[in-house]
């Protein structure tokens, strides 16, 4: 079976307070023994104050973002090693805020795919079409676009213990999720795209679903076949609607 994940990406917030009260309150429930990965991607000045509450414990933890370089005169720029050294498993790449506020090209999100990887970390690659997109009919063009331009570099094996996240630009922060139906359609079709190249990596491969995941529809989201859980952006900086939308990935790896 495809290992599952449950990502929060707490995007620009959080505050030594406020980072304690939430993961301590996700501590209380979150066994170390844990089925499904619980992993919280952070802004990198908490990663001291983050690794030094979960070290031990079942959730892990990563950054939102890294440079492409390694190091070297490179202003304002997080490398890949840095947030290892500071007891990092993941990092998300090529988030849509990413690639549309501060202009990430797939190139560019290429190339900070390779740049985790060689830090070690596991990259969680985002991919996904905005709405014109999607009513253009170009949903497939984007996802097959966004995801050859991986697969150019590397082909199917460097996706293999990677994990990519499909995320609607307009299911971002809106409110709108993708229906069940939609979310495993476009889920489908990526590991279509990457098994046509590999099928075991295709087959292994987790794809998580991103765009306003809650409590309330995080069962009905994780009940579909390509669905391997979720990228969790404003429900996981609320302690219980995080948890709630970790059991329903647990509920799902014990249901089947
Ligand atoms: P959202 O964000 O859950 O607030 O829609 C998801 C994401 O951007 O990863």
């Amino acid at each position: 079976m495809r290992s599952k994940a449950v990502v929060g990406n707490w995007k620009l917030n959080g505050s030594l307070v406020g980072n304690e009260t939430l993961l301590k309150a996700l501590l209380r429930e979150i066994p170390r023994d844990n089925p499904v990965a619980c992993v919280v991607c952070v802004p990198s000045p908490y990663l001291a104050q983050v690794r030094a509450l979960l070290e031990g414990s079942g959730i892990a933890w990563g950054g939102q973002d890294l440079s492409r370089f390694a190091q070297g005169a490179y202003t304002g720029e997080v490398s890949g090693r840095m947030l290892v050294e500071f007891g990092s498993r993941y990092v998300i790449v090529g988030h849509s805020e990413r690639r549309t506020i501060f202009g990430e090209t797939d190139a560019v999100c290429t190339e900070k795919y390779v740049a985790a990887r060689e830090a070690g970390l596991v990259p969680i690659f985002c991919v996904g079409e905005t709405l014109q997109e999607r009513e253009r009919g170009e949903t497939h063009e984007v996802l097959g676009r966004q995801v050859d331009a991986l697969l150019q570099r590397f082909g199917a094996p460097g996706l293999d213990r990677g994990i990519v996240a499909y995320e609607p630009v307009w299911a971002i922060g809106t409110g709108k999720t993708a229906t069940a139906a939609q979310a495993d359609e476009a889920h489908a079709f990526i590991r279509r795209r990457i098994g046509a190249k590999d099928p075991d990596v295709a087959a292994r491969l987790p794809i998580l679903y991103g765009g306003s995941v809650k409590a309330a529809n995080a069962a009905e989201l994780f009940a579909m076949p390509n669905v391997d859980g979720g990228l969790v952006g404003g429900a996981s900086l609320v302690a219980e609607e995080f948890l709630a939308i970790w059991r329903a990935a647990v509920a799902k790896v014990k249901g089947s």
